[in-house]
C-alpha cells in the first residue's frame, strides 16, 4: 500500500472514531507518558513525511512542548478537515498543522500564542497569471479541503472551490488542466513551485497567524504550550527551527522530483497503488 492509501485508510478510521466519541462522550486516552499531536502531513515546511516519519516546524514545536511536560510525542496524521474534530473528540492533546487562528475555530478550540505570521497566495501558470482576488472569480480554483483557502473562495469569490487533499495535489490538477489556479498558504506554495519554472505565486491575499490548538477548558496545558512557544520565540530558537526545516523541506522536494522523473505516472484512472498520484493530478 502506498503512503496515500494508508492515509486515506487512517482518515476513515478517524472518522469512525470521531462519530463513536461524539455518540458515547468517550475518547481513547493517551498512553501514559505520551502526548499526542494531530496533524496533516502534506504541508512543508510545517509538517511533511520523510520516509514514514512526520517531520517539520510544527513537529519541533510539539516535541518541545512534550519535553516540557516530561512526555514522549506521538504523531497522528489525518485529513486536514479532521484535525480539529479529532482534537475535540479527544484523539489528541495538541493539534499543530499550520492551523490559522480564525473566529470560527476559536469557538471550538483554544489557541496558543501565534508562532507564525503568514497568509495565502495564488499559485498560477506564468502564462495565465493571477494577482488580485477578483481575477479568480468564475474560474476553477483548487484548494486543500477544510482550509482558510477554501473559506477565501467561498467568502471572497462567492463560489465553491475544487477540493484536494493537499496543496501538491491541487497543483498537480492545475498542471493537468483540471483547475485554472490554486490557492494555498505561502510556505507550502513556495515548496510546491520549487523546480517549476513555468509557475509562480502572487502576493499575499490575506494575513493569517498559525497557533497550536488544544481542547477547550484546559488552562494548565494552555499555559505550558504558551510558555514553550514564548521561550522558543524569545530565544531565537523558533527562527532557527523555521530556517532549518525550510531548507530540509526544499532538499526533500528536490529528492521527490528526481523520483517522480524516474517513475512517471502513466496510470489512468490513477487508482494503482504504485502510481505517482501527485504527478497524475488525482483529486482523491
Ligand atoms: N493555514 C490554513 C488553515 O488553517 C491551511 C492549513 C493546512 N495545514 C495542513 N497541515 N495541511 O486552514
Amino acid at each position: 500500500m502506498n503512503a496515500k492509501l494508508i492515509r486515506i485508510a487512517l482518515a476513515s478510521v478517524t472518522a469512525a472514531t470521531v462519530a463513536f466519541a461524539e455518540g458515547e462522550a468517550k475518547a481513547p486516552a493517551a498512553v501514559p507518558g505520551t502526548i499526542r499531536m494531530i496533524t496533516e502531513a502534506t504541508f512543508p515546511p510545517y509538517e511533511f513525511r520523510q520516509g514514514t516519519e512526520v517531520v517539520g516546524i510544527d513537529v519541533e514545536i510539539c516535541k518541545a512542548i512534550a519535553k516540557e511536560l516530561g512526555k514522549e510525542l506521538k504523531i497522528e496524521d489525518v485529513e486536514f478537515d479532521s484535525v480539529i474534530p479529532s482534537l475535540i473528540a479527544g484523539k489528541a492533546e495538541l493539534a499543530a498543522a499550520g492551523i490559522t487562528v480564525t473566529e470560527d475555530r476559536k469557538m471550538k478550540v483554544d489557541f496558543s500564542h501565534p508562532y507564525v505570521r503568514t497568509g495565502i497566495v495564488f499559485i498560477y501558470a506564468k502564462a495565465n497569471p493571477f494577482e488580485k482576488g477578483e481575477e479568480a472569480k468564475g474560474k476553477r480554483v483548487g484548494v486543500q479541503n477544510g482550509t482558510t483557502s477554501a473559506d477565501f473562495v467561498r467568502e471572497q469569490l462567492g463560489q465553491e472551490p475544487e477540493m484536494f487533499d493537499s496543496p501538491a495535489s491541487a497543483f498537480a490538477a492545475m498542471k493537468a488542466g483540471k483547475v485554472d489556479v490554486v490557492i494555498a498558504d505561502i510556505d507550502p506554495a513556495k515548496a510546491v513551485i520549487k523546480g517549476e519554472p513555468d509557475y509562480d505565486i502572487s502576493e499575499l491575499l490575506t494575513v493569517e497567524e498559525y497557533a497550536v490548538a488544544i481542547k477547550k477548558g484546559q488552562p494548565e496545558l494552555l499555559a505550558v504550550v504558551n510558555k514553550v512557544i514564548d521561550e522558543l520565540d524569545g530565544s531565537g530558537r523558533l527562527d532557527e527551527i523555521k530556517d532549518e526545516w525550510t531548507a530540509k523541506a526544499e532538499a526533500a522536494a528536490s529528492a521527490e522530483e528526481v523520483k517522480a522523473a524516474a517513475a512517471p505516472c502513466g496510470c489512468v484512472p490513477c487508482t494503482s497503488a504504485d502510481c505517482n498520484k501527485a504527478a497524475c493530478g488525482c483529486a482523491k
